[in-house]
């Protein structure tokens, strides 16, 4: 099925020089980078991507850690992209994540995991509608 989902790199993956890599992965697993903008987020759209995060101990980590740098958001599409991101990124402790995913490759904790990709059609419709 072919679907379209959201993804960023985060500050800590723009600051590594991993956009291009992050950009070569995606390319290579089929998938299509439709639109791809360079940013800084503000508070306000930070706090409303990870509005289901609000109250948990680690949001407000999180934010700041998003709000530290420069991001990379894009909007992917290809055969089962949803699904094909996460598998792409890992999971989210890179510790944690396959060999050969983004996170376990570059990752080095648990808030700066180089990536974020949408987890199901109704985030990735949410967060899509946010920054495209
Ligand atoms: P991301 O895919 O961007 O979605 C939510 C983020 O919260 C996640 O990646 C992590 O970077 C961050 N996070 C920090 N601490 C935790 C935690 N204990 N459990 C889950 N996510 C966490």
């Amino acid at each position: 099925m072919r679907e379209r989902t959201f993804v960023m790199v985060k500050p800590d993956g723009v600051a590594k020089g991993l956009t291009d890599e992050i950009v070569a992965r995606i390319e290579r697993a089929g998938l299509k980078i439709v639109s791809m903008r360079r940013m800084r987020l503000d508070r306000g759209l930070a706090e409303e991507l990870y509005s289901v995060h609000r109250g948990k101990d680690f949001f407000e980590r999180l934010v700041e850690h998003v709000l530290s740098g420069e991001v990379v958001v894009m909007l992917v599409e290809g055969e089962r992209a949803i699904t094909q991101m996460r598998e792409l990124s890992g999971a989210t402790d890179p510790t944690k994540a396959a060999k050969g995913t983004i996170r376990s490759d570059f990752g080095s904790s648990i808030t700066e995991n180089v990536i974020h990709a949408a987890d199901s059609a109704e985030s990735a419709e949410r967060e899509m509608r946010i920054f495209f």
